[in-house]
């Protein structure tokens, strides 16, 4: 077993340990965890942490060419390592679930004291080989990634659209100029310090200027002879011939009004706030159009409907398609035809259970998740911390799984239990999973460093078994001691007939319709939740994503629900495994709106990075078509039960 692994199982244990423990630290109890502040005094050294190279958008055309990121030691690099090696910082569980990779680096800084020209090591030489690996990873726009006191080193971007300047974690890697790739062996290291009082100074922002300049010369450990830098010639690495290359750095620390409390304020950028306010009222105006028009159907329409169906009945006129009845009533009254039939179970009752108790837990989780981000609980100084939320809270609303698929499944009169409680905890993470699996192995097979390391895939596999299962299966043996309520109406014994669909009411039609509502609620914070995927940038509008995702649930409910209302008007009463699809089908926007994505912003230059993109991509969009479809689904359960159970029948 390699050192990283064994290393990465440690820390992720100890820090699941750690995030389970409920007692409070200490020392630091004001502050959440990540966020305390670490102060230095005068002079102390500060250490610089490396993390994984990640490929970025050229700044030429937009594009980004891979999503594989890079260990900082790869060899090909020829990155200068500390004394004695490099050794991992321990992260969170999230944190190597997302691909970082913490590691200490040779730097030498101390605090308010300015160097120039420090060696990082003795010059490199780079064999042809590397030097082509290094060259493509330039023409790829791979940025540095840095860390100094848990703030990544960034460069400073002016964002044309509001004219205002902030610090984008990464920097360049290298650079092109006319095709040529030229690497960057200098680093200038500006430090921003807050000075708390004369005995604490805290870090508060780290900006990177990279250049190459190949004429700087060793002289001894941690010092270079550096010569004029504004007209250096650049580092060129030969594909032919050996190249040698000195790293060297300077370091500035400059002042800075900025606290410790805001200095993540200089990184979260909203690139264009507008776009996230007319989006916002956009899908509002959706759901309130939505809202009204079910509120009409349920409060017009179904009471008129009954008033005159329970009026007509008490005359015996059972027969409502005989030829006594008057044309308006036969009209708009389809969905009463069919109460006999409408609680009919559907086919395959188990899967459908299994996929609503799936969905169930996946909308707690995400809402929760959303709530604790907005609260402020998953601070960015405490990397990783979203997915390792995540992670625990899916596994703890196992719970909610279980029992609303026992619940879901019972109400469809199902027999066979024993595969219900199996399958709810176990089917749809396997595929998760084995999907997560096959994937990784293209990363491994590429070298890189975003392959989750497997005893941590072995620890997650383990928490699932030791904490899921077990939550999931009491979940549902609760939802089977639950007795389900009576239905409204009673079943007949032979099934009606359904009249073939007409229109858009085919499930085709109906799916495409239906499902581009609830994507247009989610698109353009979806659009900037795959920046954050894809580029690392930082997503912190969580404000906006948990209305957003509110609306979302309105709106895939009140549509699915009018749907649903056709169809019964139709005398269709198959709506189970209707309202789960049409209502999912937002997914298929979702998938397309990620093809898209792709189209404008990536141009992979290798076949295994596209089925990287498609595999993740599919993967999201299938959990979002089982989110999806369980809202519709438990709209339409409360819908029919609500309108059935408002008729008079015998
Ligand atoms: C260090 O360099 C920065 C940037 O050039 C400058 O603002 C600051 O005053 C310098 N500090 C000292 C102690 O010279």
């Amino acid at each position: 077993m390699r050192r990283r692994d064994i290393h990465s199982s440690w820390t992720t244990t100890l820090s699941i340990l750690s995030l389970l423990s409920i007692a409070p630290a200490p020392s630091s109890s004001f502050y959440l965890p990540g966020i305390a502040p670490v102060s230095y005094r005068s002079g102390d050294k500060v250490p610089l942490h490396v993390n994984h190279l990640t490929p970025s958008q050229s700044q030429r055309d937009n594009q980004v060419r891979s999503v594989f990121s890079f260990d900082y030691y790869y060899n090909a690099f020829h990155f200068c390592q500390p004394e004695g090696g490099a050794q991992y910082i321990s992260e969170s569980l999230g944190s190597i679930l997302f691909g970082d990779r913490i590691q200490t680096a040779p730097f030498d800084l101390h605090m308010a004291k300015n160097e120039t020209c420090k060696s990082l090591c003795k010059p490199q030489v780079f064999e042809p080989r590397d030097a082509k690996f290094v060259n493509r990873r330039i023409w790829q726009n791979y940025n540095i990634n840095w860390l100094v006191d848990g703030l990544p080193a960034g460069q400073l971007v002016l964002d044309p659209n509001t004219d205002t300047k902030f610090y984008s974690p990464g920097f360049m890697l290298g650079s092109l100029k006319d095709e040529q790739a030229i690497l960057n062996n200098h680093y200038k290291i500006y430090i921003d310090y807050h000075k708390a009082n004369e005995e604490q100074y805290r870090v508060v922002g780290i900006l990177v200027e990279p250049s190459s300049n190949k004429d700087s010369r060793y002289v001894e450990e941690g010092k270079a002879e550096c010569g004029d830098p504004s007209n250096s010639v650049p580092v060129i690495l030969s594909e032919k011939a050996n190249t040698e290359v000195l790293w060297t750095y300077d370091v500035y620390w400059r002042p800075s009004a900025t606290s410790f409390a805001t200095r993540w304020d200089n990184y979260l950028h909203v690139f264009d706030p507008k776009i996230h306010w007319l989006s916002l009222i956009n899908s509002a105006v959706i759901v309130t159009f939505l809202i009204g028009m079910v509120t009409t159907i349920l409060v017009r329409t179904l009471r008129k409907d009954i008033a005159r169906y329970n009026r007509l009945d008490q005359f015996g006129l059972d027969d409502l398609s005989g030829a006594s009845m008057d044309d308006g009533v036969q009209e708009d009254s389809g969905w009463k035809l069919v109460h006999g039939d409408v609680f009919r179970p559907p086919k395959y009752p188990l899967i459908l259970a299994v996929l609503v108790g799936n969905g169930a837990q996946l909308l707690v989780m995400t809402g929760f998740t959303i709530a604790f981000a907005l609260l402020g609980f998953l601070s960015p100084s405490n990397r990783g911390s979203l997915a390792t939320v995540m992670v625990l809270l899916y596994i703890l609303f196992g719970f909610v799984g279980g029992y609303s698929s026992s619940r879901v499944y019972k109400s469809f009169h199902g027999d066979a239990w024993k595969q219900l409680f199996a399958l709810t905890p176990v089917a749809l993470p396997a595929i998760v999973f084995a999907t997560f699996f096959l994937l990784n192995l293209f990363v491994w097979a590429r070298a890189s460093s975003g392959a989750v390391p497997f005893t941590t895939m072995l620890v997650v596999v383990l928490i699932w078994f030791l904490i899921s299962v077990p939550l999931s299966i009491a979940g549902s043996w609760l939802g089977f001691r639950t007795t389900e309520p009576p239905t409204p109406t009673k079943t007949n014994q032979i099934p009606r007939q359904v009249p073939p669909a007409q229109g858009w009411l085919r499930p085709a039609p109906s799916m495409l319709l239906a499902g581009v509502l609830p994507f247009g609620a989610i698109f353009v914070e979806l659009y900037f939740i795959m920046n954050s995927i894809w580029f690392s940038k930082v997503y912190y509008m969580f404000g906006f994503l948990f209305i957003c995702y509110g609306l979302m649930i309105m709106t895939s409910a009140a549509v699915t629900v009018i749907m649903i209302y056709f169809l019964l008007c139709a005398e269709n009463y198959r709506w189970q495994w209707r309202s789960f699809v049409t209502s999912g089908a937002s997914a298929g926007y979702v998938f397309a709106s990620a093809m898209l994505y792709w189209m404008r912003t990536m141009s992979f230059t290798s076949w295994t990075s596209g089925v990287l993109y498609l595999g993740y991509s599919a993967l999201i969009s299938g959990l979002f078509f089982v989110l999806n479809g369980t809202i519709g689904f438990l709209a339409s359960w409360i819908f029919v039960r609500k309108i059935y159970g408002s008729l008079k029948i015998d």
